[in-house]
């Protein structure tokens, strides 16, 4: 389910910023090379993740799903001079060609990417986090929350990605499948979470912004 329509969507894009050259340059290899090239943010998503990490000027950003690197190039747009984003995705296949592309960018510096499963990466990482995005396997988000909310300042936030799940988050319980069901299981728990607040968008699959207090 597309959420606006594509005469909507276009006229969002070309009223947004456009993409670096550089960004247009992974989409198209994501599409041309990699398997399930609808996982990457794209341009409208990557503007608002762009937008938010420069409002934020984090020093620290956690990206729980790394994927081919387009979001983490996005959200260190916002990066204060010496910050850091922290990058994981359980995938090594992925790495080469992730890597290939934060060696082309100006933040090759800043990102440090881990190959591994988050569950067990993230409570290795002894960081105060300004700005987490969640954005990797769905049944797991609830874990991602709890394991990252005790390593964030007061303000920080959390990006949480497919939270709409193509709509499938609207279907009786009784016909969602376990993904579905995760995530909204995922969103009531936030929602129901005295330590945070949250604002939930239909932006591309639905984004959930959740501020800790
Ligand atoms: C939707 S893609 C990420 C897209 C990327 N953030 C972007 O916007 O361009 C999800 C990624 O999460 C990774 N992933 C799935 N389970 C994971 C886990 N347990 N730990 C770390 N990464 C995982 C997958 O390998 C995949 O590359």
């Amino acid at each position: 389910m597309e959420f606006i329509s594509p005469e909507i969507l276009n006229y969002c894009e070309s009223h947004s910023n456009p993409e670096s050259e550089l960004l247009q340059q992974l989409n198209r290899d994501t599409y041309a090379k990699i398997l399930n090239p609808r996982m990457l943010s794209g341009h409208l998503q990557g503007r608002f993740l762009a937008m938010m990490s420069q409002i934020l000027r984090p020093k620290n950003i956690l990206e729980i799903g790394t994927y081919t690197g387009y979001s983490a190039l996005c959200l260190c747009e916002g990066l204060v001079e010496d910050g850091k984003l922290i990058t994981i995705d359980i995938n090594d296949e992925l790495e080469s060609f992730s890597s290939s592309f934060f060696k082309k960018s100006k933040y090759e510096k800043n990102i440090e990417a881990r190959v591994g499963d988050a569950l067990q990466v993230i409570p290795t990482l002894d960081i105060l986090f300004d700005l987490v995005f969640i954005d990797a396997d769905k049944p797991s988000y609830s874990l991602y929350f709890d394991l990252v909310i005790d390593k964030m300042r007061s303000g920080g936030i959390i990006i949480a990605d497919n939270v709409l799940w193509s709509g499938h988050i609207l279907k009786p319980e009784a016909e969602q499948d376990f993904d579905t069901k995760c995530l909204h299981q995922f969103n009531e728990k936030v929602k129901n979470d005295p330590r945070v607040t949250v604002t939930m968008l239909p932006v591309r699959d639905g984004v959930s912004l959740i501020r800790k207090m």
